[in-house]
């Protein structure tokens, strides 16, 4: 056989959990997560953001790609480049770019172009998703790049939960000045910034709400 293939065994649950309680306890957990946008400047050792990248890494991906980078920058002077570059980006968005609707369903939000996150969080994890394949997986093509790539952060937000840390999903549109801050190949488009780390004493969350399971799930 060409492709070597090898036995799989589903890892068990821990007595006594059953698939209903262990599918509750997960939920719990991971309904308190939130967007938080003031961090506090207490440190986040490298090792724990390596263990939540390797299990971003799990994730599943088009033909196995893996097309993801994950730079993760805790130098403050690189920090302070990219607040100065997106806080000029945002200002141009909240200003000129985003429509009525856009700055109406973001006010619940109070977001402004002001991003002290950029500089106060001890990291900042800028996810790019890869265009071309990294040599020795395949041929250049890469599939499905922006589910793979949405599917690992899913997997990094959820691992940052589970270490007990705070994060931001944040956008700067468009996202072009990472890669020359970051010195990444033009194969590389930054999707996402995660800036991550430990709330600030004085942090709020908007008191936004989720849809009930009722009104996203359909069984039939
Ligand atoms: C793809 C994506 C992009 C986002 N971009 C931003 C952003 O640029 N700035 C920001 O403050 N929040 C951003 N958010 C965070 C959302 O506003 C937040 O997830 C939403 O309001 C729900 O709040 P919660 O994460 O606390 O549940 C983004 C979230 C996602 C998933």
């Amino acid at each position: 056989m060409p492709h070597p293939f090898i036995a799989h065994t589903l890892a068990a649950l821990p007595s006594p959990q059953t698939p209903e309680s262990a599918a509750r306890a997960f939920y719990e957990r991971i309904s308190t997560r939130r967007s938080v946008r003031f961090f506090s400047q207490r440190t986040v050792s490298e090792e724990t953001i390596r263990w939540c990248v390797a299990a971003a890494g799990t994730a599943p991906s088009g033909a196995n790609k893996q097309p993801w980078r994950f730079v993760c920058v805790r130098d403050p002077g690189l920090k302070h480049e990219i607040r100065i570059a997106a806080e000029s980006e945002e200002r141009e968005f909240y200003t000129r770019k985003a429509n009525p609707e856009w700055l109406a369903d973001l006010a619940p939000l109070d977001t402004t172009s002001d991003k002290a996150f950029l500089d106060d969080a001890p990291w900042l994890v800028i996810v790019f998703k890869c265009m071309k394949a990294d040599a020795g997986h395949g041929s250049e093509q890469v599939y499905y790049v922006n589910e793979s790539v949405g599917i690992a952060v899913g997997l990094f937000l959820a691992a940052l939960h589970h270490a007990g840390l705070a994060a931001l999903t944040h956008t700067p549109s468009p996202m072009g000045f990472l890669s020359k801050l970051l010195g990444r190949p033009e194969s590389e488009r930054a999707f996402v910034l995660i800036p991550v780390g430990y709330p600030a004493d004085s942090c709020i969350v908007p008191d936004i709400h989720r849809k009930s399971v009722e009104e996203i799930m359909i069984v039939r």
